[in-house]
């Protein structure tokens, strides 16, 4: 595990954005997990304008969301589709069908599960997974209790999600109540993790990663046995980690 410490959260922003781009100026043809959040908003317009500015070619690359809203269209400014195409997808050269996002409408939701498993196949599985945290550790929508071995499924949000996301969707009675979301299994298979966080409210989650123990209570625990895992994080989210 690698930790990268930032001074503040526009250094935050800037080193995510770098290590995206890195990733692709190194396989251009790599599959990126995505996470949409306020967390990681900013990391996508750096790494969007970056390609602009120094024309880092996103034509071979691919992109699959982790998760996304049941009961949300595309159209709706707080789906994932939406704010990752308004921040990231519509800015850089990737072709719209080398993209996926859970699709929120799909009636039953269940029937979207095996076209996500199928989509991240044919994707040849993720390269570099962007990975966010919930205030009380979940990571996707694999809320406290949610078995290590969980595969793609529509989650229950608990309401401490919904208490989180109240703002994005104008209260906290109008976050859905379920998300379809990768399982903590498919999640750990990505071959490289960068999980960020910044900010007070984070602090715990990120010290249950680093200091444990590994426990369904805080499902980010577990990314802690990966091979291959980078965490971001800025000041204060490093606040409760222990100094050596
Ligand atoms: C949500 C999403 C996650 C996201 C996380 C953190 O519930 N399902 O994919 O990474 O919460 O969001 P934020 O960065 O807004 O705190």
């Amino acid at each position: 595990m690698k930790i990268i410490i930032t001074e503040n959260t526009e250094a935050f922003d800037s080193e995510g954005a770098l290590f995206f781009t890195r990733q692709v100026l190194k396989k251009p043809d790599t599959t990126f997990g995505i996470a949409t959040g306020d967390t990681t908003y900013n990391i996508y317009a750096l790494a969007a304008r970056l390609h602009k500015e120094l024309a880092v070619d996103y034509s071979h690359s691919k992109t699959c969301n982790l998760d996304e809203y049941v009961g949300v269209s595309a159209k709706d400014k707080w789906s994932c589709r939406f704010r990752i195409d308004e921040v990231l997808l519509e800015k850089i050269n990737i072709k719209p069908e080398n993209t996926y996002v859970p699709n929120g409408l799909c009636d039953p939701p269940e029937r979207e599960l095996s076209i996500f498993k199928e989509k991240i196949e044919s994707f040849g599985g993720i390269d570099l997974l962007i990975l966010g945290i919930g205030v009380n550790g979940h990571i996707g929508f694999n809320e406290p209790g949610t078995l290590f071995d969980s595969g793609f499924h529509i989650a229950p949000i608990s309401a401490e999600t919904r208490t989180a996301k109240a703002a994005l969707f104008g209260g906290p009675e109008k976050v859905p109540k379920f998300g379809i979301s990768m399982g903590i299994r498919d999640i750990m298979m990505a071959r490289e993790i960068l999980l960020v966080a910044k900010g007070r409210s984070k602090a715990e989650a990120i010290r249950s990663i680093v200091h444990g123990p590994m426990t369904t209570d805080v499902p980010a625990s577990v990314v802690r046995v990966h091979p291959n895992l980078v965490i971001l994080i800025d000041k204060d989210a490093a606040s409760l980690l222990q100094k050596n």
